[in-house]
């Protein structure tokens, strides 16, 4: 089966799995986390490279504060209890987004883990969080155009490789397969630059019921999917 190096998920639909069962969204939220253990698990036991999972926009701050501060509860708890079972699987992890306007707790929370799973080899886990794609495109801009001033970069040489340096994805290849789940089919401010190429798999199931056959699923139906980035399947 042909694997995709990296793969992205939107993880969608925790709200209405809690509603459906007439409970507050963070329970969803929580159900979510053991969807994201097995997605973790089963991405590391395969040997995909990189999986980043999209768990709180730029967008999400507008959320309720209570759902906010719950949310952010529970990723210091994650974060927190699997450090120790991320470096059994030799899994990295790594954070990229707005991270300075994440409470502080979680930002050493994340901080300790990145340095304590620095060494692992295998799978990379990205999680975005306080992530757009508009705020990358546009950060990567700014720091480009700072190093213009400073005379760092030379003026007229802007290309797509000197340009996605400036990314917060930098050196982690772009995705080959995105994840979308709870039926709704849109980016919503994801890598927008980096999905350039992706394959998009939708999913019906909400997040806290997709687990690790759906995930497998998924894989298999990239694995049948042509991609000819643009050209054509035969040269000649
Ligand atoms: C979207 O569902 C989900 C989120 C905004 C948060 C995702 C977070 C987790 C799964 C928690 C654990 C994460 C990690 C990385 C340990 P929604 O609230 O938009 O659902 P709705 O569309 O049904 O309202």
């Amino acid at each position: 089966m042909s694997l995709p190096k990296h793969v992205s998920i939107i993880m969608d639909g925790n709200g209405r799995w809690a509603k459906a069962r007439g409970k507050e969204r963070l329970f969803g939220h929580q159900a979510g986390t053991e969807s994201v253990r097995q997605a973790v698990e089963t991405a590391a036991e395969l040997g995909i490279a990189y999986l980043s999972l999209f768990a709180f926009s730029s967008e999400n701050w507008g959320r309720p504060k209570v759902e906010v501060d719950g949310l952010m509860e529970l990723l210091v708890r994650a974060v927190h209890a699997e450090t120790p079972s991320l470096i059994e699987n030799n899994v990295k992890l790594l954070a990229i987004g707005e991270i300075s306007h994440l409470p502080v707790q979680v930002r050493e929370c994340f901080g300790q883990s990145v340095r304590d799973t620095a060494c692992c080899t295998g799978l990379q886990l990205i999680l975005a969080l306080s992530y757009s794609g508009t705020w990358d495109i546009l950060q990567a801009a700014n720091r480009y155009a700072a190093d213009l001033r400073s005379g760092k970069v030379e003026a007229n040489g802007l290309d797509a490789a000197l340009f996605e340096s400036y990314l917060s994805t930098s050196g982690i290849p772009h995705p080959d397969l995105l994840i979308r789940t709870s039926g709704e089919q849109r980016i919503s401010n994801f890598m927008l630059w980096q999905l350039a190429y992706t394959e998009f798999y939708f999913s019906q199931k909400l997040w806290p019921d997709f687990r690790r056959e759906d995930f497998l699923e998924a894989l298999e139906e990239y694995a049948g999917r042509e991609r000819r980035f643009g050209k054509t399947e035969n040269k000649q």
